[in-house]
């Protein structure tokens, strides 16, 4: 995790927020490489789960919402993780994660566990009373469920169907860490799919599946993935049955997705509060119900996480040590690198036009900084899975090397065939 966390400063995937004030704990931004993975990711999880269904719709809802909505959700009530203070060095911690009756940082003495809200309070409007307390998400799936009605509408879609979102959550985590695994802002890619009540094991078992094999498709190794079945004491206060989908990280295996059962709990207890009718009548059964929720929940940071420590290859290359990544193509943040092998005899000039064209196709980017030997490296570090270089046979027949980023083999390919190449190998 040190190697990575040094890596992702070092090549600008992941920056310490407000850094330059000394930082501000479980927050992260992301640089021009981590942006770049972050959007790859959302965009083939947005991808499979509407670009290539015809069963499931998207929506982008407000991070802030009727404050009724939490109440009505039970997070207000049951969103809490039970907390510890040590009387003497003042830390905190989570009751269920500290061992013993002492601080594990001094060895004081703890206080009596209570519980403690994970939402962020802020107020609506000028005044900051009782009445204008409003809460940013800690999960974008209650934007699905208000929204209910509002999709299947013009939609026209039957149940089963499902509704999917991307956006960020916070959480006023206790004990946040381990770099970007657990934050307090973070985004999270969340699919609710709306069924049948007695099709629940059919759609569970379905969806566990679709989205194992997200990952697997993704290229992440299959011995690293894993499911955990939830004990009924480690289920939400949603949930009637749970998967998580965990990952071997290099500090334990952890959750990076859940899929939840969440029977009828939420779309009743908004249509009661609301007032509003949430139920689905079925034209051809003529039958009126309350769907069961299917959802699953994943995080784009963990995500990203997981896609960086799963690609992460150190390897000896005639006596030097390679960093490779060796990322998935769709996820790359770079798909191609263009490089003179030298700053002169017009090759430059030859690069940076092929870096034009290339960049209408895919992102490209352009170095001419060094040895050419170092900047293979550096592209190794950050994971592009291809390098174009114009050398001295290029001024003589147009062709250029094709370097691959995990065999390090190099073919010679004109300049007019690149395009459709490369397009084919990335796809
Ligand atoms: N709507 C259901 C829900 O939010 P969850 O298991 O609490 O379920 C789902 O969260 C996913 O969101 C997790 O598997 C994880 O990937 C991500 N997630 C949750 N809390 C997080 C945090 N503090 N930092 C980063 N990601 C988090």
């Amino acid at each position: 995790m040190d190697k990575l966390n040094s890596l992702c400063k070092r090549r600008g995937f992941i920056f310490q927020s407000s850094e330059i004030y000394g930082g501000i704990n479980a927050l992260w931004d992301y640089g021009p490489m981590g942006v770049e993975m972050k959007k790859n990711i959302k965009d083939s999880w947005w991808e499979s789960m509407t670009q290539l269904r015809d069963d499931i719709e998207g929506i982008d809802a407000a991070i802030i919402m009727h404050p009724k909505v939490w109440e009505t959700s039970g997070h207000i009530q049951n969103f809490t993780d039970p907390l510890v203070d040590c009387k003497k060095c003042k830390q905190r911690f989570r009751a269920d994660q500290s061992v013993g009756k002492s601080c594990p940082n001094c060895g004081g003495e703890l206080t009596d566990p209570r519980q403690f809200n994970l939402m962020f309070k802020t107020h609506i409007g000028p005044v900051e009373d009782e009445a204008s307390v409003a809460f940013l998400r800690p999960e974008t799936a209650q934007g699905i469920y208000v929204n209910f009605q509002n999709v299947l509408g013009p939609s026209r879609q039957k149940v089963p169907f499902g509704i999917a979102q991307i956006g960020k959550a916070f959480r006023n985590e206790i004990s946040p860490g381990n770099f970007i695994f657990r934050s307090r802002e973070f985004e999270q890619m969340e699919m609710q799919f709306f069924i049948h009540p007695k099709e629940d094991k059919k759609w569970m078992e379905y969806w566990i599946k679709e989205r194992f094999d997200w990952y697997l498709n993704l290229g992440i190794k299959k011995e690293n993935l894993r499911f955990h079945q939830h004990e009924h004491k480690e289920l939400a206060h949603y949930a009637k049955e749970a998967y998580d989908i965990e990952y071997n990280f290099p500090f334990a295996w952890k959750e990076i997705e859940g899929i939840h059962n969440r029977t009828d709990f939420d779309l009743s207890r908004h249509s009661q509060a609301s007032g509003k009718d949430l139920s689905y009548f079925d034209d051809q059964t003529k039958e009126r119900f309350i769907p069961y929720i299917i959802e699953t929940s994943a995080g784009v940071d963990r995500s990203l996480l997981v896609f960086l420590v799963d690609a992460y290859h150190e390897e000896e290359v005639r006596g030097e040590k390679r960093v490779v990544l060796n990322l998935h193509p769709k996820i790359a943040p770079v798909k191609v690198a263009v490089l003179p092998l030298v700053n002169r005899d017009n090759m430059p000039e030859i690069a940076l036009r092929i870096f034009h064209d290339l960049k209408h196709y895919f992102k490209c980017f352009y170095d001419d900084g060094g040895a050419v030997g170092r900047r293979y490296r550096r592209q190794d570090e950050i994971g592009t899975p291809y390098a174009v270089t114009v050398d001295s046979q290029t001024l003589q027949d147009e062709t250029v090397t094709l370097r691959d980023r995990d065999t390090m083999e190099q073919i010679r390919v004109k300049i007019g065939e690149l395009v459709e190449l490369v397009k084919k190998k990335l796809a």
